[in-house]
């Protein structure tokens, strides 16, 4: 059984004092439900350490963060290292997101250094694959799926995998408004699956969570979290709004239910 996980990317969005008081909000919303979910809270990095110590008050929220650098330390201006993050008590870090490697050019080469630099260092990468909207009207989503998984987890031990979350982000469904049906997502999610399995073998692909990102909102929440394959969500701009967050997490609820 893999637990559901939950979790909001902020982006570039809310500074530390608009986190606290999102956060208020947050839990007063949510309440003291869901025991069975993970939920992760991933902000800018200025807003890590407030909502940290906010998170005392909610044992089933982990903060992550949105980027990080693979070396450990050294002459690499405005870059953040995996022990830095550690240190603060981080669990997670997105690790290739798709506005990573379109906006800031992270091959699939950068993102491997990543995910082996954040395992070495105890943290759980969320790593993000997905393929862009001329990918798909070409045919080649499973190729391009294949290309940014293998490359991407090249020599993480198969005892490392489920430290691994991965987060399927089609990059046509990203703050379009138009997400995946869940007959879609699905479809990409057990295509993931395969080549987990051929990767890392099928007992560590069967217990693997895979997200599905992408114009997530508590409209369509409860239906994507019923398919089969999908694990839990990545959830940007309806994450901003603590209550439809939050929304989101009764919907998934309610999908376990
Ligand atoms: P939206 O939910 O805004 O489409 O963003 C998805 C995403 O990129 C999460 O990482």
């Amino acid at each position: 059984m893999r637990k559901k996980i939950i979790a909001a990317n902020w982006k570039m969005n809310l500074t530390h004092t608009e986190a606290e008081s999102y956060f208020a909000t947050f839990l007063s919303e949510i309440g003291q439900v869901v025991n069975d979910l993970e939920i992760v809270i991933i902000p800018a990095f200025t807003a890590i350490p407030a909502l940290i110590s906010a998170s005392e008050k909610m044992p089933i929220l982990r903060i992550g963060a949105q980027n990080m650098h693979w070396e450990k330390s050294g002459a690499f201006t405005g870059e953040v290292s995996a022990a830095m993050l550690r240190a603060l008590y981080v669990k997670y870090v997105i690790v290739g997101h798709s506005e990573r490697r379109t906006l800031f050019g992270e091959t699939d080469e950068i993102v491997n250094r990543k995910v082996a630099a954040a395992l070495e260092a105890g943290l759980r990468p969320i790593f993000c694959v997905g393929e862009t909207l001329q990918e798909r009207d070409g045919g080649q989503v499973e190729e391009v799926l294949r290309r940014q998984l293998s490359k991407g987890l090249a020599g993480v031990a198969q005892k490392d995998l489920l430290e691994i979350v991965v987060a399927y982000e089609p990059c046509w469904a990203i703050g379009t408004g138009r997400s995946a049906t869940p007959a879609e997502a699905q479809q990409s999610h057990s295509f993931i699956r395969t080549v987990l399995s051929e990767l890392f073998g099928s007992p560590a692909a069967e217990r693997i969570r895979i997200q599905y990102g992408g114009s997530v909102k508590p409209e369509n929440a409860e239906d994507l979290m019923r398919q089969k394959d999908i694990d839990g969500a990545l959830v940007g701009g309806a994450s901003l709004d603590p209550r439809s967050f939050a929304g989101i997490i009764w919907r998934t609820e309610a999908a376990l239910a």
